[in-house]
């Protein structure tokens, strides 16, 4: 039996909705709780599937785990098992983060190759380099990444790219090396600064988060801690699209807008009016059609790949020519094929997407490829003739905590159903 959305559509989304905790920061703070014996809770967790999933593989790897409704409580042992090999690692990308706080903590570890997404080929080569650098030998065997180290010393390392994850489990192993680590041209994403701060927290000594440079000064133990998830900028950035495309008038609270502000000058240019409210929250209200706007995507403060399909949804139904770049993972314009079921009008070229924007789209059965290809065809829905079918919405479960809930909460008629499917 698999579900699926009934998305009507028409309807122009008002009120406001609360965004809670990142998943691509929670899943990594998880992992970090690996750096410490002890107790870590984590507040402002989001309810999503990938957080048990992370559950398990830190269980089978020694921890206590509880989870109830937004705290996270993870007890991490004296001696750690360094196999991550359990089922649950292939069901999610970020379960390779556990591969920097084991090789920290352990100086050993075998992490079966992660899973995740479906958006392109996600290599690790800039993890195991930076491992290397740090000391330790690695190598991709049987299906895992193994790494081992005599022992870890601090070293210079340059990022060919500033990778989300080769940052963090480079960062999460340097914080237990000995001496100095410098990691240059590394990721500066608002969940990476997140696990800085925790980091800090714990004892670690770091400096630069935020910045292309990260200076970590080892230490011999790390404490375990208390801290609160930041925001989902992803999710809050998904809330402020739905907005524009459907007219409407949404408030956003719990994310940092400035986390968003190439998002919203970026609305702005569509012709939405953003306003910055007090206390993490931002509004955004759409008067008339948009118009066309080009993004291209970039690692942060760049516009996020994760938000491409939202910007393929809005420009569909724009009003003129836009072009969409992008940089990072090529398979995600494999959305593109289910948005054309759905009427829109966009043809790719390598790594450049043209959508012609129509005055309407006509509902249609259509797949949801990953997290985000799913819910920007939960956005296209909102704005398509009649009702569209969204199918395989498991992978929205993964990223989307009560999806539904507040979409109806604003206004919007959208279902999750229980049926077979047929797809021929
Ligand atoms: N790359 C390499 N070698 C490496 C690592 C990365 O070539 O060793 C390449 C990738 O192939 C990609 C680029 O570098 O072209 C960027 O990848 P990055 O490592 O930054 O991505 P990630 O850590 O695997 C995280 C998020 C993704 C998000 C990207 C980019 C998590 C669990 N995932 O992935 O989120 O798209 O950063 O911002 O944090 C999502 O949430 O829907 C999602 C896919």
């Amino acid at each position: 039996m698999t579900e699926h959305f009934q998305v009507h559509g028409g309807a122009r989304l008002a009120g406001a909705v609360d965004v809670v905790g990142a998943k691509n920061s929670v899943l990594k703070l998880m992992a970090a709780a690996l750096l410490a014996e002890g107790t870590t809770t984590l507040t402002n967790c989001p309810e999503i599937l990938d957080v048990p999933l992370m559950g398990e593989v830190l269980r089978s790897l020694g921890c206590e785990v509880t989870i109830e409704a937004d705290t996270v409580t993870i007890t991490t042992p004296a001696d750690l098992n360094h196999h991550a090999d359990s089922a649950s690692m292939g069901k999610l990308r970020a379960s390779v983060c556990v591969l920097g706080p084991l090789v920290g903590r352990c100086r050993r570890a075998v992490v079966a190759l992660p899973g995740g997404d479906a958006i392109g080929s996600r290599p690790l080569d800039m993890h195991q380099n930076g491992l290397r650098q740090l000391g330790a030998h690695s190598e991709i065997e049987h299906g895992c990444v193994v790494a081992e180290a005599e022992g870890l010393h601090g070293a210079q390392i340059w990022l060919d790219f500033p990778s989300v994850g080769a940052t963090e489990n480079i960062l999460m192993a340097a914080v237990l090396a000995d001496g100095t680590t410098v990691i240059d041209n590394a990721a500066r994403e608002p969940e990476i600064v997140d696990l800085c701060t925790m980091l800090l927290q714990m004892g670690g000594k770091i400096e630069g988060a935020g910045t292309s440079t990260l200076t970590v000064h080892g230490v011999d133990a790390l404490q375990p801690t208390e801290h609160r998830v930041i925001g989902d900028r992803i999710v809050g950035a998904t809330w402020a699209f739905a907005a524009a495309m459907t007219r409407g008038d949404v408030t956003v609270r719990g994310v940092d807008p400035h986390h968003l502000d190439l998002v919203l000058e970026k609305l702005r240019t569509a012709g939405a009016d953003v306003t910055i409210l007090e206390g993490n929250a931002f509004r955004v209200v759409q008067r008339d059609r948009p118009t066309a706007v080009d993004f291209v995507t970039l690692p942060y403060p760049g516009f996020a790949t994760d938000l491409q399909p939202f910007a393929i949804a809005l420009t569909s139904i724009a009003d003129g020519t836009s072009m969409i770049t992008e940089n990072l993972f090529e398979a995600r314009f494999r959305f593109i094929e289910e948005m054309i079921r759905i009427g829109a009008d966009a043809r790719t070229d390598g790594h450049h997407a043209v959508v012609r924007g129509v005055a309407r789209l006509s509902s249609a059965p259509v797949w949801a490829s990953d997290i985000r290809a799913g819910v920007g065809l939960v956005l296209a829905g909102l704005c398509a003739d009649g009702v569209t079918e969204v199918w395989d919405v498991f992978h929205i479960d993964r990223g989307y905590p009560g999806l539904v809930e507040n979409l109806v909460n604003l206004g919007a008629d959208v279902r999750r159903v229980a049926a077979a499917p047929e797809r021929s």
